[in-house]
């Protein structure tokens, strides 16, 4: 067998063969950019082919919520149900696990949700969601509705339905028209607006309301959203914001969509980040979180509502992917439900977020760099300025900044985090939420080292 490092050591310079995502393959090499090669985890950490330790402070693209230490109960897990049955579909047919697995997440879901359909990931459950959201304006005698709201620079994935919604036209320009015709709204972005609290609620539900009567209310499907956007920066809602959601779908006949791909499965600490804003969507999409990572799966959970009129109008499902909700991946989430209840997750989450926070504001806020620290549970964004004040970077300066100056810096300290230029530029943690005091302070305190090594290359420049 060839050994792990052995494998990972041609790609230790460059990628070689692998097409990597999001990622410019000439960017790495023996003149470029180190290409991390990870090979082996240990609770929030993990090691690369050189035997370098790195906290990782974004559970893998806010997906390791357990880190990485429950590697042997999954596998058993894994083993059990791979020796009863590998495989088979949900495709007019069932397996247990996906049986038990809905009920559990509906059992957990806010009040209404009562059906669950299981996909491989956050774009497939975004597109999952749409055809649904179709299939039930369609059931419901009003085909006319076709179009779908979302916010700006708001990421919902790249399959080029879920693409549609995503509001970041760098990613999309070049793939032609949307499948979706998609209004982007403005996002909660408070830090970059003049309003704040309830006005700035007022403002952007005012928004919304003029986008959907200059639609055509009765062409309006969706609105979709997440609890807090994750592209620009943590953008956590203001008050009153996600009942004013409900409010203006409700009345418009609109079905309201909480993406929460990152923000589910105890990031805010809660299964279900929408509940602390008080929202009440009618469909949910889920996908990282939802195993911990120890297998790839997505969830859409839908209101009985919506499913009930699907049903009484004999309308079948007219969506169906083959691996969705695998036997494997239906047995890991549902032990990850179970490690969540048993070791004390959430509880965990919300235990340690104000020190999280408090942590953030000594260490991180007062750099001359970051002009704001925001979020809430698990999920914190630094928005990094030009000045001390609240200066914007240049587009080109931002973009050195994150792509060539800060990864560096990181991997230097020994920290996953996520410098992201898609709004203004932002570092961006996520830490496993396993984490405690000591780990989350190892975070601030290299993220904070890091931002000052940036700023001080960026000065002797
Ligand atoms: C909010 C949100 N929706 C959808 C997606 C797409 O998920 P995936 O990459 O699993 O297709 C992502 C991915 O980061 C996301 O953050």
């Amino acid at each position: 067998m060839v050994s792990a490092v052995e494998l990972a050591e041609p790609a230790r310079q460059e990628p070689g063969s692998l097409l990597l995502h999001f990622a410019a393959a000439g960017a790495y090499g023996p003149d470029g950019k180190e290409l991390l090669v990870l090979e082996r985890g240990e609770g929030p950490y993990v090691f690369d082919v050189h035997g370098r330790r790195y906290v990782d402070g974004l559970s893998s693209l806010f997906c390791c919520q357990l880190g990485y230490g429950y590697g042997k109960e999954m596998a058993a897990v894994a083993s059990a149900q791979l020796e009863r049955l590998c495989f088979n579909t949900n495709w007019g047919t069932a397996h247990p696990p996906a049986l038990e697995l809905a009920e559990r997440l509906t059992g957990l879901a806010p009040e209404g949700i009562a059906k669950a359909f299981f996909t491989n990931g956050g774009s497939e459950s975004v597109e999952a969601a749409w055809k649904i959201v179709r299939q039930y304006h369609v059931a419901n005698g009003e085909p006319g509705r076709t179009k779908a709201i979302a916010r700006k620079i708001a990421y919902h994935g790249v399959t080029l339905g879920a693409l549609s919604f995503t509001g970041i036209p760098r990613i999309k320009d070049q793939f032609g028209p949307p499948a979706v015709p998609t209004r982007h709204v403005a996002n909660t972005n408070a830090y970059r607006s003049e309003l704040q609290g309830e006005e700035l609620t007022r403002s952007l539900l005012d928004e919304l309301e003029l986008a959907i009567q200059e639609e055509g209310p009765e062409t309006v499907a969706m609105v979709i959203a997440e609890p807090i956007q994750n592209a620009g920066g943590c953008f956590v809602p203001p008050p009153g914001y996600w009942s004013g959601l409900r409010e203006i779908c409700d009345r418009h006949g609109i079905l309201l969509v909480a993406d929460e791909v990152i923000s589910g499965c105890g990031r805010l600490g809660a299964w279900f980040g929408v509940e602390r804003y008080g929202g009440r969507p009618d469909l949910i999409t889920l996908a990282k979180g939802i195993t911990s990572a120890y297998a790839p799966m997505g969830a859409v959970l839908v209101a009985d509502r919506v499913a009930e009129l699907l049903h009484r109008a004999n309308a079948p499902l007219r969506h169906g992917i083959t691996f969705g909700g695998h036997p494997v991946s239906a047995s890991i989430a549902l032990r990850n439900v179970e490690i969540f209840e048993r070791d004390g997750v959430l509880e965990n989450v919300r235990r340690l977020e104000p020190y999280l926070r408090r942590r953030l504001e000594e260490e991180v806020l007062p750099l001359p760099i970051v002009g704001d620290v925001r979020g809430d549970g698990f999920f914190y964004a630094a928005e990094l300025v030009s000045d001390a004040g609240a200066g914007r970077f240049e587009p080109a300066d931002a973009a050195h900044l994150v792509s060539s100056v800060l990864p560096p810096k990181l991997l230097e300290v020994g920290l996953i985090a996520r410098a992201d230029d898609r709004g203004d530029p932002v570092l961006q943690i996520a830490p496993p939420l396993i984490a405690d005091e000591a780990v989350l302070d190892e975070i601030v305190v290299k993220m904070r080292d890091a931002l000052l090594l940036a700023s001080d290359e960026i000065a002797a420049r």
